[in-house]
């Protein structure tokens, strides 16, 4: 995984003072433009569950709207588990659970689908980074609405000086840490 993991964190770019002033945003996507590396970050993700969860424990891997879509359903068919979407609010059809959190400005909502999920079932949340955690603890919330058991959230990159990790309720996994930091102005 650690080989994996430096080989990975090789292929982000680094865009200066995007998407505002100050902020140094590390672009994840030029691992999906290479499949050897789009295969070694869903390898690295399995290879970390089954050694800490065991194979056959996970029942589904929730992915969170728009860049956990990029390779949650990938790992989920890498595990042979079912992949649920997290979604931003009004795109899902059916009854659906809701929770609210904060962005930059002002609040935003998720969904699930109510009857995505069956109570119990051992749940694992991925998304690209983890920033000031508001979006992962709303998907948390979504999960408990239904009774599901979350075991763990998966990050690619991790903005750990704004301690995000603090706000949620499940262990946290970052794949390449502390990779995007504030530029000092
Ligand atoms: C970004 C990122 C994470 C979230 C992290 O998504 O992809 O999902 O913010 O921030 P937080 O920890 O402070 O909640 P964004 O909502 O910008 O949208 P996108 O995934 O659709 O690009
Ligand atoms: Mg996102």
């Amino acid at each position: 995984i650690k080989a994996y993991a430096e080989e990975l964190k090789s292929a982000l770019h680094q865009y200066p003072n995007f998407p505002s002033e100050g902020i140094l945003f590390e672009d994840f996507l030029p691992i999906f433009r290479n499949p050897d590396l789009f295969q070694k970050l869903v390898t690295a993700f399995k290879l970390h569950l089954e050694e800490k969860h065991g194979a056959g424990k996970i029942d589904y891997i929730i992915g969170l709207e728009s860049r956990g879509f990029l390779f949650g359903p990938s790992l989920a068919l890498a595990m042979n588990v079912g992949f649920v979407p997290v979604r931003k609010v009004g795109k899902l059809p059916g009854e659906c659970v809701k929770a609210t959190y904060q962005k930059e400005y002002g609040t935003d909502v998720f969904e699930m689908q109510k009857d995505s999920i069956n109570k119990g079932a051992n749940c694992i949340i991925v998304d690209d980074i983890i920033a000031t955690g508001g979006s992962a603890a709303a998907a948390g919330e979504l999960l408990e609405k239904v009774g599901a058991n979350l075991l763990e959230y998966d990050f690619v990159m991790e903005l750990d000086f704004l301690k995000g990790r603090d706000k949620l309720k499940a262990p946290v996994f970052t794949l390449l840490s502390g990779q995007e930091e504030a530029l000092k102005n």
